[in-house]
């Protein structure tokens, strides 16, 4: 039956009626009604009073758990119409996923025991020699950052966290170089995609298959495997801070400091580790700035999204920093003595100071500058023919068989709150109050913990969090700090309730909840404004699926893929918006421009400013998803006002080659399951104009950059990205969903929730999380993602039950 029909039967039957099919519920809880905003969420159709007279919307049957609390009226327990029924059996049929992680590995040729035992010492040797320079690199002034300059802050955006980061990237980058020499004794080629189900080996990366081991696969010389964890009973309640031992039979899946996976094959220039460079047709790729100006230029890009709030683009860029933070190579800075897990890096400049390509490369292994053409339509007015970036550091490999490169994840990858709890033990600690389970907090303020030996290296930049970008827009740290102040929220509550808990106990528990109402909030409001509630429904990805809560899959990978990281979920770039238009409490409106809080967090300070980000996160309009981009990013990234920085979009296409990313045509053709076979068979998935503005700047089909590509895609229905990303995105949360033994609404594990429990937290919402933490935030629209002036999403007084309350007792 048809919404419409449902609506008719609920007015001849009455709203109240035990039988109608139809019940008055907060928004929050009726995802359904996402589906198609344009008509259920500006129609006034679907609008009903609850209890309180405050707004509803009318969800058919029975759709979510927490939906049956008594708190709304009317209280009908539905029954479940056939056609309902027909539907919730087609969930239940296996989950089908489109994509499989792609494994190459290298095949060992039978190489004669001496050229390989030669290819050892001159890697060797290779290796001392770029440690060599690079020592003097530290010692001369020569190409350093700045302070202050862009490529400072481009280093404090990726830097190695710790020791173990830069230790690992060692040990591969050695791997590197035999690698290389590897494939010019030719001992390599590709083999079929390994199927990962099948494994139970103790590594992040599924296990060679038998048909691989049939050929004999390559162990890189002097290899050992990195070790594996220990996971004691302490691992059943609680998540490590690092992430290990959440999959008790790849105890190192996911976790912090392991690699990247991917979905499709890597295409580096050398096969195994150099930036792609050239074409299908064998000439050089367009410079990532020549493609990132030609596309911005564009005049095929429709502006801004009138349905969507920019705390939609905030809270993506913090689930981003939850999930994926690739280190950079960067010079030894000073040792702290006192601090095992800090060592600051010194970042340096791969481009000359004044502007100019250098004509050789400034460090022996980690520059990949972008080049700027001559004629570029801003740079050139600022004579700058050059913009730095600095290559990601390379993961060993864990169980040393000999595959292309992967890069590290040095944050967890799991969805699990890392950015707000930190991504090991120490980094936790120094987090902590150390009483009440408290996450420790400025006063007066309750701004965010400060970090006073980051201060002293950058005096704007002192506020932490869990991950270390917190920082880096202002609506980013307000992002983290409502998250913080929730979890105190929750510690204090608990400790009034339970005095027999210690600091721990109180802290686990709260952390525990909290990351119960985040994952919450990102399957149930998230994911359906980004991807569409029809594919969340279709693909296994509904919060309070009830068919589905129980399936955990220890086999399904957690790893986060390079597909996802180095382009699909960067589709937020294109959303950001260059200035924050902020509300005070009296309705006075002012700007404060994006690029003026990068890396300044003094503004987090000012007077009132928190209750303005919310109301200006919450009422703005974001870009919308498509090939134009805000000069702040592509012009200022990271440059005080006004001043020529770098070009965050370049730098995406540029990462993208540096990571061996494969391209556009191959993440379609296996995200769509046919064949592309040129520009023609783009055109159901973008317009014309876009095939003909890729056509403009790419020679061959195959060459286009998956970032690229997939920001000039047609949006799909209800969706605010287009079908590969969609996919690509998709896939990725369906693994981080299935693969964690901790998600919220998984059962029968000893870390499981209770029904009475689950019901809470599946009140959750984003507008719940604000009202309860933003001092002088009195009314929100129930849907935060979306804009307020919607009929249904009208803005409702904090007390009212249209924001849900989640009530702590059951816990
Ligand atoms: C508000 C302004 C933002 C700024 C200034 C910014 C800046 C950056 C920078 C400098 C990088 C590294 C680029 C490189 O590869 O060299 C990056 C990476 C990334 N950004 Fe953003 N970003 C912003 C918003 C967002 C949003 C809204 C999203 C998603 C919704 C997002 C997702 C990502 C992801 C997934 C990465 C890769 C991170 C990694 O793997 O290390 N960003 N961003
Ligand atoms: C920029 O600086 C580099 C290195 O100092 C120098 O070789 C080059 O000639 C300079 N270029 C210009 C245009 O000044
Ligand atoms: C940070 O922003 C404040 C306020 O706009 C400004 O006065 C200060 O110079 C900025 N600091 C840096 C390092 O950009
Ligand atoms: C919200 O509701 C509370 C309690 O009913 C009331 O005291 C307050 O004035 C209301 N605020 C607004 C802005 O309507």
């Amino acid at each position: 039956m048809t919404r419409q029909l449902w609506r008719l039967a609920a007015l001849l039957l009455g709203v109240t009626s035990a039988a109608a099919q139809l019940i008055c519920v907060p928004l929050v809880l009726c995802p359904e009604l996402m589906e198609d905003p344009n008509t259920n969420l500006l129609g006034r159709d679907n609008a009903c009073f609850l209890r309180d007279r405050s707004d509803g919307g009318l969800c058919v049957g029975d759709t979510s758990a927490g939906i049956l609390s008594l708190d709304y009226l009317p209280p009908a327990k539905p029954t479940v119409d056939p056609a309902d029924a027909a539907r919730v059996r087609r969930e239940d049929e296996p989950l089908r996923k489109r994509l499989r992680r792609y494994e190459q590995l290298i095949i060992d040729q039978k190489l004669p025991p001496d050229e390989v035992s030669d290819l050892v010492c001159e890697a060797e040797k290779q290796a001392l020699r770029v440690e060599s320079v690079v020592l003097k690199l530290a010692l001369k002034d020569a190409n350093l950052a700045l302070p202050n300059s862009p490529e400072e802050l481009q280093l404090l955006f990726a830097e190695p966290q710790g020791r173990v980061a830069r230790a690992l990237g060692l040990v591969a980058q050695l791997s590197a170089i035999m690698l290389a020499g590897l494939q010019k004794l030719g001992a390599l080629f590709k083999v079929p995609p390994v199927d990962p189900v099948e494994s139970n080996a103790a590594f992040s990366l599924p296990p060679p298959s038998d048909e691989v081991l049939e050929f004999g696969s390559l162990l890189l010389p002097n290899c050992t495997p990195l070790p594996v964890p220990e996971c004691g009973d302490a691992t059943l309640r609680y998540r490590t801070h690092d992430g290990s031992c959440n999959n008790l039979l790849r105890p190192r899946a996911g976790s912090a400091n392991s690699q990247y996976s991917r979905y499709f094959p890597s295409e580096y220039a050398d096969g195994v580790s150099e930036p792609r460079a050239a074409g299908a047709a064998g000439r050089p790729l367009p410079s990532a700035r020549f493609v990132s100006a030609a596309i911005g230029n564009s005049n095929t890009a429709d502006g801004e999204d009138g349905f969507r709030t920019i705390a939609l683009t905030l809270f993506g860029q913090f689930v981003d920093h939850d999930v994926t933070s690739t280190p950079e190579f960067a010079l030894e800075g000073e040792e702290d003595e006192t601090d095992e897990s800090a060592v600051p890096g010194i970042g340096f400049n791969c481009c000359h100071r004044n502007g100019s390509f250098p004509s050789k490369s400034l460090h022996p292994m980690a520059c990949n500058p972008i080049r700027v053409p001559e004629d570029d339509p801003y740079f050139s007015l600022h004579g700058v023919n050059c913009i730095s970036q600095v290559r990601s550091l390379p993961a060993p490999s864990e169980d040393c068989l000999a595959r292309p490169l992967n890069q590290q994840n040095q944050i967890t990858h799991y969805l699990d709150g890392s950015n707000i709890y930190g991504s090991s033990e120490a980094e936790s600690t120094k987090l902590r109050a150390g009483t009440g389970g408290l996450i420790s907090t400025t006063n007066p303020g309750r701004l965010l913990p400060r970090d006073e030996k980051r201060c002293a290296r950058r005096a704007a930049d002192c506020f932490v969090s869990g991950d270390h970008r917190a920082g880096e827009n202002v609506g980013l740290a307000f992002v983290h700090l409502v998250w913080t102040r929730e979890h105190n929220r929750v510690a204090t509550f608990l400790a009034a309730r339970h005095p027999d808990w210690d600091d721990e106990r109180l802290y686990q528990e709260a952390r525990r909840i909290v990351v119960g109402e985040y994952q919450h909030v990102v399957y149930n409001e998230f994911l359906p404004a980004i991807l569409g509630y029809g594919y969340v429904r279709d693909r296994g990805l509904k919060a309070g699926d009830r068919a589905r809560v129980a399936a955990y899959s220890a086999d399904t990978m957690p790893t986060i893929t390079t597909e996802f990281s180095s382009a699909a979920f960067r589709f937020g770039h294109s959303m950001v918006h260059d200035v924050f238009r902020l509300q005070s409490r009296s309705g006075r409106m002012w700007r404060l421009p994006l690029e003026e809080t990068f890396f300044n967090s003094t503004h987090l300070q000012l007077r009132g400013i928190v209750g303005d980000l919310a109301r200006s996160l919450t009422s703005q309009l974001p870009g919308r998803v498509d090939t134009t981009f805000s000069p702040a990013l592509t012009q200022h990234l990271f440059a005080p006002t006004g001043k020529p920085g770098l070009d965050l979009i370049a730098l995406n296409i540029q990462r993208g080659r540096e990571h061996g990313l494969a391209s556009y045509v191959t993440a379609l053709e296996n995200c769509v399951e046919h064949d592309v076979a040129g520009w023609d068979d783009f055109q159901p998935y973008m317009t014309a104009e876009a095939v003909e503005q890729l056509q403009a700047v790419y020679d061959d089909f195959r060459d286009v950059d998956l970032f690229v590509g997939g920001v000039s895609e047609r949006r799909l229905s209800g969706s605010a990205v287009g079908t590969t990303f969609q996919c690509i995105i998709g896939e990725q949360f369906f693994d981080l969903r299935y693969s964690d033994r901790f998600f919220y609404d998984i059962r029968d594990q000893p870390n499981s929730f209770t029904v009475r429990q689950l019901e809470q937290l599946q009140r959750a919402s984003f507008a719940r999380i604000l009202c309860d933490n933003v001092d002088g935030l009195n009314e929100m629209q129930q849907l935060a993602f979306f804009q307020p002036d919607f009929f249904l999403n009208k803005k409702q007084n904090c007390s009212d039950l249209a924001i849900p309350t989640i009530d702590l007792k059951p816990f």
